[in-house]
This record gives C-alpha cells, sequence and structure tokens, in this order.
C-alpha cells in the first residue's frame, strides 16, 4: 500500500518516518518541498513533492496539516485524488487564541466535530480520525510500563476503520473503534485533556488507555 503523507509538520515526518519503517511506500506532501530535505536525506525510501503529487501517489492519504489548514490542503490534493481514499485524521481544530489555563481553545464546538466538516465537503473520501489523542514522540511503537496505549478511532466507513485498526496494530496500539464520524466530537478534545497536564506542569509523557 502507497502512503502520501500531507504535510510537512513534526506529526507529517513521525507518521512518514514509521510507515517507511513498517514497509510502506510513503510520499510526504507540501506546498514547499524545501522544508522537507532533511527529511528525505534521512530517509531515502521516502519521496516528497505537492499536496496534489502525494494525493496522486497515494493509495491511503494521511492528513497532518494545521487544523484551520486542513480543507485547504485537502483542496489542493484535489477532490479526485481523494476519492474512494482512506484519509487517516491526525488534524485537531485548535484555535489560533491561546490557551485558558492550559486547556486550548478549539475553532469547533461540542456538537460539530473538524472530520465531520471535512468528511461533508470531501464525501468521496473515507476519513478515519487517529493519531490525534497523543504527542508525535509516541505515535509509532510507543512503549509505555502501563502496556499498550489505546487509540480511538472513528469514521463512517466500517472496512476503512478496519484497514486503519490493523495499521494501528503494526504501530503499536491496541485501537478503541468508537464508529461513526460524529464520535469526533468526542476524540477530538482528548487531545485537549492530553495537552493540560503539559502546559500546567511540563508533563507530556502519557497517553490514554481504555480499560474494560
Ligand atoms: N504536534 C503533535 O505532537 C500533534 C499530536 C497530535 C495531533 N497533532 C495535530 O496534527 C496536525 C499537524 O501538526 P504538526 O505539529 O505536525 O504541524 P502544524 O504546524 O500544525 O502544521 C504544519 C502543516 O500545516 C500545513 N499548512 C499550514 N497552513 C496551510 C495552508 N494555509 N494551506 C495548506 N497547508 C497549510 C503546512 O504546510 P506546508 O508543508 O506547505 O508548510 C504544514 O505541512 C495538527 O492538526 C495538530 O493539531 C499534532
Amino acid at each position: 500500500m502507497k502512503i502520501g503523507v500531507l504535510g510537512s509538520g513534526i506529526v507529517g515526518k513521525v507518521l512518514a518516518t514509521g510507515f517507511l519503517k513498517h514497509g510502506y511506500k510513503v510520499m510526504m506532501g507540501t506546498r514547499s518541498p524545501d522544508k522537507l530535505k532533511e527529511w528525505a536525506g534521512q530517509n531515502p525510501g521516502g519521496r516528497t513533492g505537492g499536496f496534489n503529487a502525494t494525493a496522486q501517489f497515494a493509495d491511503l492519504l494521511v492528513l497532518a496539516v494545521s487544523g484551520n489548514a486542513a480543507a485547504d490542503a485537502l483542496r489542493a490534493a484535489g477532490t479526485a485524488n481523494l476519492a474512494a481514499k482512506i484519509v487517516i485524521d491526525a488534524t485537531n481544530p485548535i484555535a489560533e487564541a491561546p490557551p485558558v489555563n492550559g486547556v486550548l481553545r478549539y475553532f469547533t464546538d461540542i456538537n460539530e466535530s473538524l472530520m465531520e466538516r471535512l468528511q461533508r465537503e470531501f464525501t468521496s473520501a473515507k476519513f478515519v480520525k487517529a493519531f490525534n489523542s497523543v504527542g508525535n514522540a509516541f505515535m509509532v511503537n510507543p512503549q509505555f510500563k502501563g502496556g499498550k496505549p489505546t487509540m480511538f478511532i472513528c469514521g463512517n466507513d466500517d472496512a476503512a476503520r478496519k484497514t486503519v485498526t490493523g495499521i494501528l496494530d503494526q504501530f503499536g496500539w491496541e485501537t478503541a473503534d468508537m464508529g461513526m464520524a460524529e464520535a469526533a466530537r468526542a476524540i477530538e478534545p482528548l487531545c485537549m485533556l492530553w495537552c493540560i497536564p503539559g502546559m500546567l506542569r511540563n508533563e507530556w509523557t502519557h497517553a490514554f488507555k481504555l480499560l474494560t
């Protein structure tokens, strides 16, 4: 499976490197491929290019751009290049306004997530929320004394969620499948919760686990 990672930030780089490590063919997309020269030098198996070329290349896409640029990045990727493809959505709708007492502010509200907005605009893509609720240092094969952490996922396509669950198995996660896209209303704010100990006490080395 060929993976196209939209985004040149730390999340894009970490996930792209993780997919390469697990044997996938990977291309990273950005508006300015120069930004990825160092990554390309360190990862000779990986390709880099624009958003559109990356989406054309990919069988499965990872969306790893800032939340307020998510729709623009997907438009630049080209609607036709998203058709019938899984889009793993790692974004969070973080607003520009500063956090309040360590709590990030979002530009969405509790009854409408960013992923639902994206799914409505890009109807032919199969969005699956994942990787948004943990810091990038723990996205690929995290090691915690408390065992495997839990990644909460959701999306409207059952088969797409199964495919992403398989990827999360390889990436060392236990998956909690929360069903349809509306569940992103609950999963996106997990990033707020994850960041609070960091903002208040500079503690950034944790992940969520669902006990049953
Ligand atoms: N940092 C973390 O540990 C973490 C953890 C979980 C989830 N997340 C989420 O993951 C996403 C990526 O985070 P990040 O920290 O790696 O990077 P970021 O700084 O949030 O985003 C960088 C990316 O956004 C793109 N971008 C910015 N403005 C754009 C525009 N107007 N049009 C198109 N693209 C635009 C940039 O494109 P260019 O490449 O063209 O500059 C770049 O690829 C965010 O939504 C974040 O909330 C982050």
